[in-house]
């Protein structure tokens, strides 16, 4: 038997209703994605990524069309329904970030938990372990504007990372970052990768593209193209030789 999709949404559409105006942000999307595959999402400004990523993650929900996750009929869900598989399966990070401007990174990192209901000592413990994951254990205390655009984006995916999820969904993770950071960042997604979660990336640079193993195309809310990269480009031998040098590792 044909191993169950993860995620697997069939003719989903998503239109916005502006006074007389329709937007179709997501004419008819159709994609199956399995357990532990590395997609990047392409697709020029207005093409409907976002809204995509937005169906997927469960924070929005389309106008037409089924979505199943991991077995879950996701598109017939209550908000609080949604909710739930979203803090359980679900891992955000976004373009700026998004993180509490007056929190510590350990505090914004240990959110996620309280809505799954650990204890205070629990929540930081495993706070301290996921910013350690991402190599953030001396900056613990700092808040957002005392750490650089790199750190910021590190403490996103520690955050992502911290109820465990299924998927890891990045919506431009490197759009606010200088070239060195992002490939730091996709270190990171490629590590993550590399232990067994599944991620589904927005980008519109085709080198960041290319850390991916498939490439899905959209154009004007459709799917144009969708297909294995066999020229997966890795990050991790250059990042190794710069840790080993010692090489501005910290200052990223
Ligand atoms: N909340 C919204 N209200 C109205 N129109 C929207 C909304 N969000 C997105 N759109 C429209 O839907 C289309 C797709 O947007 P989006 O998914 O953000 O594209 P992308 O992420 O590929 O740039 C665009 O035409 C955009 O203007
Ligand atoms: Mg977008």
């Amino acid at each position: 038997m044909a191993e169950k999709a993860l995620i697997d949404i069939k003719d989903i559409g998503r239109k916005y209703v502006i006074g007389t105006e329709v937007v179709h942000a997501l004419k008819s999307v159709s994609l199956q994605v399995n357990k532990g595959e590395f997609v990047a999402l392409m697709g020029p400004s207005g093409s409907g990524k976002s809204t995509l990523m937005n169906i997927l993650g469960c924070l929005d929900t389309p106008t037409r069309g089924e979505y199943i996750l991991n077995g879950i009929h996701v598109s017939e869900m209550s908000d609080d329904e949604l909710a739930e598989v979203r803090n359980k399966e679900i891992g955000f990070v976004f373009q700026t970030f998004n993180l509490l401007p007056r929190s510590t990174a350990l505090d914004n990192v240990a959110l996620p938990l309280i809505y799954a209901g650990y204890s205070k000592a629990r929540r930081e413990e495993k706070a301290k372990k996921a910013l350690e994951s991402v190599n953030l254990a001396n900056r613990m205390e700092h808040k957002p504007n005392e750490l650089s655009g790199g750190q910021r984006q590190r403490v996103a995916v520690a955050r992502a990372l911290i109820n465990d999820p299924s998927i890891i969904l990045a919506d431009e993770p490197t759009g606010n970052l200088d070239t060195k950071t992002s490939i730091e960042i996709m270190g990171l997604l490629e590590e993550i990768h590399s232990k067994g979660n599944t991620i589904i990336l927005v980008t519109h640079e085709e080198d960041i593209a290319q850390h991916a193993h498939r490439i899905v195309r959209m154009r004007d809310g459709l799917i144009e193209d969708d297909y294995p990269n066999t020229d997966i480009k890795r990050v991790s031998p250059r990042l190794d030789a710069l840790k080993a040098k010692g090489t501005d590792w910290e200052g990223i």
